[in-house]
């Protein structure tokens, strides 16, 4: 029985605070989140309004902590997760000399399953109780993840990656076996309990005509499943994708001649995007996720969120560290990347959206929102426990903060795992593996 009730300050977002402002954000500074026997959100609100059969509960005080949704990563590498910090002249290059000799790996069953415990570990250290992974494309490394995961009572969402050619033969697939392995993980694994498919093409220089083509008639036999790949990354990337793809008239355009660009698409980092392709992928409602500390750790460029944002045409924006590409597993500090960025390219990302795009942006892309991402009733306490005051520059910071926003900001620019002070799964304290 997971009943109880978490007290302290309470944060949860109903909407994008870019665009709906103050309406879109439920604070309270003296604040209860009730959690009914089998982990879902009874109740949240002032813990004054606290309803009457829920005051002889057993409670979780967390004084002047911040208690948020827990945060999803709407893009990471399963198979990446001892990989930070390889150093790679540029995306092509991190991939063909680190990435794929790694990623080999997990053709081992043995191998994946220990990896799986530990990238998983991770995640909920740095708050993370959802993630949309990437695997290798050995089906038994995508199973070895969803069972762990279901194990730990996480939702996520991840898939056999689909790459038959341009790596190394130990990361390679075919064209048809692919297809045949997706849809075996398919039908075992999408909507069984919290766990979620996603068609998992890695992207257009590693996949032939024919494999794209069978990642279209997934997704078409599958239109629930989420779709990810990578698009637009780094410039070199680009001219490969052209030399490989002579007819297509952009990067964009190879994904949709193969029905891979539809509303369940999210396309991870789309730094260079021209106009029309945007259009086009807004127009499908697919989402783009920005990766900041992989962009700037591997050179590819900076994102400009109010290009891809556009409100006259948005695309949907996610938020995502890209570990191994990605330098850090904590959404906070990745929160803090994308700001800098923001700021390198003349915008501005305030730290309510940061943490909108961190908590109920990313479960909106993944179709998750009636399940996760906010305080809501009904939903899993899949929880985060902030602490304002993790270290002595956020504690010395936090004595001048006047507003909940000054400390989310506070938190976003200096912050990073050291501030998370308690990760819940669907209303049970994780208590976190030494050895990892
Ligand atoms: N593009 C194709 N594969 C990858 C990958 O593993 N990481 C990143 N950052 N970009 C990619
Ligand atoms: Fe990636």
């Amino acid at each position: 029985d997971r009943s109880r009730v978490v007290i302290g300050r309470t944060l949860s977002f109903l909407g994008d605070p870019a665009i709906e402002a103050d309406a879109a954000v439920r604070y309270e500074e003296h604040g209860a989140v009730q959690i009914g026997p089998d982990g879902r959100i009874v109740w949240a609100g002032a813990l004054a309004d606290l309803p009457e059969d829920a005051r002889a509960l057993p409670r979780d005080e967390h004084g002047a902590k911040i208690i948020t949704a827990g945060f999803v990563d709407a893009h990471i590498h399963f198979p990446q997760y001892r990989m930070l910090a390889a150093p790679g002249r540029d995306l092509l290059d991190w991939l063909e000399r680190f990435t794929f000799p790694e990623e080999s790996q997990y053709a081992e069953r043995p191998h994946a399953e220990a990896a799986a415990e530990i990238f998983l570990d991770r995640l909920l250290a740095n708050g993370t109780t959802t993630a949309l992974a990437f695997s290798s494309s050995h089906l038994v490394a995508a199973d070895a993840l969803f069972a762990a995961a279901e194990r730990r009572g996480m939702a996520l969402a991840t898939g056999k990656t689909m790459m038959d050619r341009n790596a190394a033969p130990g990361c390679l697939d075919e064209a048809e076996a692919s297809g045949v392995d997706s849809r075996a993980l398919i039908a075992k694994w999408h909507r069984r309990g919290r766990a979620r498919y996603c068609i998992s093409p890695r992207f257009a220089i590693t996949s032939t005509e024919a494999q794209l083509a069978v990642a279209g008639e997934l997704l078409r036999d599958n239109p629930d499943c989420l779709m990810q790949t990578h698009l637009s990354e780094s410039l070199r990337e680009i001219e490969t994708v052209k030399a490989l793809f002579p007819n297509d008239p952009d990067y964009t355009a190879v994904y949709e001649r193969f029905g891979l660009v539809g509303p369940t698409g999210l396309f991870a980092h789309g730094i260079h995007l021209s106009e029309s392709e945007c259009a086009r992928l807004a127009e499908a409602g697919a989402a783009v996720v920005h990766c900041p500390t992989s962009n700037n750790f591997l050179g590819s460029g900076l994102f400009d969120i109010d290009h891809v944002g556009d409100p006259r045409r948005p695309v949907g924006v996610g938020l995502a560290t890209d570990v191994g590409g990605g330098t850090s597993y904590s959404m906070i500090e990745t929160m803090g990347e994308a700001y800098k960025v923001a700021m390198l390219k003349g915008r501005r990302l305030s730290a309510l959206r940061a943490f909108y795009l961190a908590t109920l942006g990313n479960a909106r892309l993944l179709r998750m929102a009636d399940e996760i991402g906010s305080l809501t009733p009904g939903r899993f306490a899949d929880l985060v426990v902030l602490d304002p005051e993790a270290t002595p520059v956020l504690a010395a910071r936090d004595a001048l903060s006047a507003s909940i926003e000054d400390r989310l900001f506070a938190m976003m620019i200096t912050g990073d795992d050291r501030c998370i002070a308690a990760t819940y799964v669907a209303g049970a304290v994780w208590r976190g593996t030494a050895a990892h």
